[in-house]
C-alpha cells in the first residue's frame, strides 16, 4: 500500500538548526577541555567541574531543544490534521532546510568561538590561587589569608594540594564536587577539619621542589621572647637546628631529615583523629632492621584490626602547616616587641596584649572594638600617666593588635592556633616530643632520643635583646630555663606548663 503520508525532513524547524549549534559547540568544548584536562600538569577539582558539568550541561541544553523542535513540528502537523513521518535526510530540495542549514552552520560558527572561548576561560579561573581562596570568601579565608603571609604565597594552592598525574584524579573530583555542596548548603564544618585526609602524599607534592638529598647543614633560628612581667623582659635563646639531609656531594649524612625521612622508614598510629597522641612508633631501617616503640602505659594496638590506621611519616607530620601558619598570640607579640611595631616600654604590654588576643570573641567587629577600646582602659586606669605623655604608643600598640588579630583569628570560621597545632616543635604543641618524649620503649628497652642536643644546639641564650649580652658557645650550652623551674623542663614536657590555650 502506498504511504499517504508526506515525508518530510525533521530539520525544517529552525529551533533544530540552533539545538544543533549549541550541541556542536558544546561538544567541542567538552572535547578541548578534555585534552587540556590530561595534558595539564597540574591538576583542580574544581576544574574539572567546567569539564564534566558546563560542558555536559551545553550539550544537553542543544539535544533538549533538537527534541523540542520534533516536538513543536509533530504538534503543529497534528494540528493540521496532517500525519507526517519525519525523518532525518539531508533534504536540500526544501527550501526551509536550505535556510535552516544557514542558520545552523552560522550559528555553530558564533557558538563554537563563544563557548569554547569562555569556558576556557571559566577553566583557567578554577584553576588561580583567587578561585581557590577567595571564591568561596568565608570558608577558606583563615588559610588564604596565613598562605599570603607565607614563605609559599607563590606556589599555586593545586601544586600542594593536589599534586601532579592521574591517580589522585578521581578522588579529586569528587572532594571537590563534594565541597562545592556543603558550601552551597552551609553544612561544612567550622573549623574545617584536619589533618586532610586524602592529601597526597609529601613526597609527591613538596618534594617536587624540595629534594631531601639536598638538605645539609644547620640552620641558625634565633627567638627573643618577652616576659608578662610589668618590663617585658626579654629572653633570647639562639639555636642551631640540625636540618641535615643525605647530600652525596658533600658526603655527609646526617641531621633531621637524613635521620628521620631519607635513612629510615617510620611508621606511627596515632591516638586521635588529629594525631596529636601518639602511643606506637615503627622504626623499618634502610637495612630492614624494624624497631617497635611503644607507650608503656598504652596496650599495643591489634595490628590486624582494619580500624587501625598504620601512617607513613612523611614532611607533614612535622611541616604541618607549611603555608597555613596560625601564630600562637604569644608568638606573635614576641614578633611585633623585637620589630618595636609595639613599643617594649609599654608596661606589661606582653600580658595585656596576650590576654586581650587570646580572648573568644563573637566575630571581627566585636574583636576590634574590644581589643582597641580595653587596651586604651587598661591604660587610662593603670597607667593614666602614659595616656597624657605617650599616647600614640598605646595608640600603635591596638593598631598593631588588630593586625595580629586579622592575620591570625578567625571568629566566623572559629579558626586560630587553637584548632591548628603546629608540629614543627614542642614548645607549643607536642610536635616532635608526640614521639621524642623519652617514655616509648623498644622491646630491648632502648628509647626514641629526647636528648636537648639531638635535634639541635643552644648556641646562645640569656636575658637580653643583644648578641653580645648572651652567653655564647658553639659547641652547645645547657638550656637554662628563664624562670627557675629547677629541672622541671628535663622531666616534663614543655606544654605542661606552656599550655596552649593559655596564649603560647
Ligand atoms: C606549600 C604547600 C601548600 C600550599 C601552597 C597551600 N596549602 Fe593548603 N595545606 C597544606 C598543608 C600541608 C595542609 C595541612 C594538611 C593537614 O594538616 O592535614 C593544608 C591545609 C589546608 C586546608 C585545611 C585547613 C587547615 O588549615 O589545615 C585548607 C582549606 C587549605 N589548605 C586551602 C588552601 C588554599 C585555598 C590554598 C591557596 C590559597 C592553599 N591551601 C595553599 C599545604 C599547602
Ligand atoms: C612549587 C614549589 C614548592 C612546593 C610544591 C613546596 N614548596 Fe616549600 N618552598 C618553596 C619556595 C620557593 C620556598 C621559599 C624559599 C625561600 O624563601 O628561601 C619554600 C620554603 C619552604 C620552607 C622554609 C620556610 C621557612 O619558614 O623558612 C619549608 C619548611 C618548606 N618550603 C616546606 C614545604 C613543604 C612541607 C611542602 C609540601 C607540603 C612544600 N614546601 C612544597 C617552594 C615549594
Ligand atoms: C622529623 C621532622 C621533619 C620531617 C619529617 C621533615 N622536616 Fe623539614 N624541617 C624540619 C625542621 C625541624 C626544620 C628546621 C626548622 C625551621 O625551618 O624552622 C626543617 C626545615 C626544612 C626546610 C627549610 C630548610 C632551610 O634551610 O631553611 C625545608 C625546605 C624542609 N624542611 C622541607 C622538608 C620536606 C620537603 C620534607 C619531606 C621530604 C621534610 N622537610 C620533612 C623537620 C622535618
Ligand atoms: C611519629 C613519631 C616521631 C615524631 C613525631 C618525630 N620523630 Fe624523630 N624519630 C622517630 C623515630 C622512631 C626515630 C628513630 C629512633 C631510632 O631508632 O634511632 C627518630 C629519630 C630522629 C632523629 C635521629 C636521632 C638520632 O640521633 O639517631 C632526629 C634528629 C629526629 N628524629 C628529629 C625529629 C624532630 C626534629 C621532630 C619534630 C619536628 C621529630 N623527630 C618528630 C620518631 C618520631
Ligand atoms: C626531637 C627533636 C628535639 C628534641 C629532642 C628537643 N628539641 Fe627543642 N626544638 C626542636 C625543634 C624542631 C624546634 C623548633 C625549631 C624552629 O622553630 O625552627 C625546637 C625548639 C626549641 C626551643 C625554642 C622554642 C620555640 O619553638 O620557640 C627551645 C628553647 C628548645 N627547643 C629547647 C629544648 C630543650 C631544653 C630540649 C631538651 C629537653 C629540647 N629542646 C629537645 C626539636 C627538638
Ligand atoms: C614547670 C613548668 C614549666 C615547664 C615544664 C617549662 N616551662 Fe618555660 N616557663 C614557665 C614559666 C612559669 C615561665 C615564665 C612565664 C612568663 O614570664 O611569662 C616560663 C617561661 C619560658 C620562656 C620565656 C618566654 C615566655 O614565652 O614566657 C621560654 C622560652 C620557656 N619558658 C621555654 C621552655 C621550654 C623550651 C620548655 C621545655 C623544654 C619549658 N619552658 C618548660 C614554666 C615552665
Amino acid at each position: 500500500m502506498d504511504d499517504i503520508r508526506p515525508r518530510q525532513t525533521l530539520f525544517r524547524h529552525p529551533l533544530a538548526a540552533v539545538g544543533g549549534a549549541l550541541f556542536a559547540a558544546g561538544g567541542a568544548l567538552f572535547l578541548v577541555l578534555l585534552l587540556i584536562e590530561f595534558s595539564t600538569h597540574s591538576d583542580n577539582p574544581y576544574r574539572s567541574l567546567v569539564t564534566f558539568i558546563a560542558a555536559p550541561f551545553v550539550i544537553t541544553l542543544g539535544f533538549g531543544l533538537f527534541l523540542l523542535s520534533v516536538w513543536l513540528q509533530v504538534r503543529a502537523a497534528r494540528r493540521r490534521g496532517e500525519k507526517v513521518r519525519f525523518n532525518l535526510t539531508i533534504d536540500p530540495t526544501d527550501p526551509r532546510y536550505r535556510r535552516n542549514l544557514g542558520l545552523f552552520l552560522a550559528l555553530t560558527a558564533v557558538l563554537v568561538v563563544a563557548v569554547v572561548y569562555s569556558g576556557t576561560k571559566a577553566y583557567d579561573a578554577t584553576d588561580s590561587v583567587v578561585f581557590c581562596g577567595e571564591t568561596c570568601h568565608t570558608v577558606m579565608e583563615p588559610q588564604s589569608v596565613t598562605y599570603h603571609n607565607s614563605p609559599h604565597a607563590r606556589v599555586p594552592c593545586v601544586e600542594c594540594h593536589i599534586g601532579p598525574g592521574a591517580s589522585f584524579w578521581v578522588r579529586s573530583k569528587i572532594d571537590g564536587t563534594r565541597q562545592l555542596i556543603a558550601t552551597a548548603l552551609n553544612t561544612y564544618s567550622r573549623p574545617i577539619e584536619t589533618p586532610i585526609r586524602n592529601l597526597r602524599p609529601a613526597q609527591q607534592t613538596c618534594e617536587e621542589c624540595h629534594w631531601p638529598n639536598q638538605f645539609y647543614g644547620e640552620k641558625m633560628v634565633n627567638r627573643t621572647y618577652y616576659r608578662t612581667d610589668e618590663a617585658n623582659s626579654p629572653w633570647t635563646v639562639n639555636l642551631l637546628v640540625k636540618i641535615g639531609g643525605g647530600n652525596p656531594r658533600t658526603a655527609k649524612l646526617e641531621g633531621i631529615h637524613w635521620h628521620m625521612i631519607v635513612s629510615n622508614k617510620i611508621e606511627y598510629i596515632a591516638a586521635d583523629p588529629k594525631r596529636q597522641v601518639i602511643p606506637w612508633v615503627r622504626r623499618i631501617s634502610a637495612e630492614g632492621d624494624t624497631v617497635i616503640y611503644a607507650d608503656p602505659d598504652t596496650p599495643s594496638p591489634d595490628l590486624n584490626d582494619p580500624k587501625i590506621e598504620i601512617r607513613r611519616f612523611d614532611c607533614i607530620d612535622c611541616h604541618n602547616r607549611p603555608s597555613h601558619r596560625f601564630l600562637p598570640p604569644a608568638n606573635a607579640l614576641n614578633l611585633a616587641l623585637a620589630t618595636r611595631r609595639i613599643s617594649p616600654q609599654l608596661p606589661s604590654i606582653r600580658k595585656i596584649g596576650l590576654d586581650l588576643l587570646n580572648a573568644d570573641y563573637i566575630d571581627r567587629d566585636s574583636a576590634h572594638a574590644a581589643i582597641t577600646s580595653q587596651l586604651r582602659a587598661y591604660y587610662r586606669e593603670n597607667h593614666p600617666d602614659i595616656m597624657t605623655a605617650a599616647a600614640t604608643r598605646v595608640d600603635s600598640a591596638a593598631v598593631e593588635l588588630l593586625r595580629i588579630y586579622d592575620e591570625n583569628f578567625f571568629p566566623e570560621m572559629k579558626t586560630d592556633y587553637r584548632a591548628r597545632e603546629n608540629n614543627l616543635s614542642h614548645f607549643v604543641n607536642n610536635g616532635c616530643f608526640r614521639c621524642h618524649d623519652g617514655n616509648k620503649r623498644s622491646a630491648s628497652g632502648e628509647t626514641i632520643p629526647h636528648d636537648c642536643t639531638t635535634c639541635h644546639l643552644i648556641v646562645a641564650q640569656g636575658g637580653s635583646e643583644s648578641a653580645d649580652s648572651l652567653e655564647t658557645k658553639l659547641s652547645g650550652l645547657e638550656f637554662l630555663h628563664p624562670e627557675d623551674i629547677e629541672d622541671a623542663w628535663k622531666e616534663t614536657r614543655c606544654t605542661e606548663c606552656h599550655d596552649p590555650g593559655s596564649g603560647y
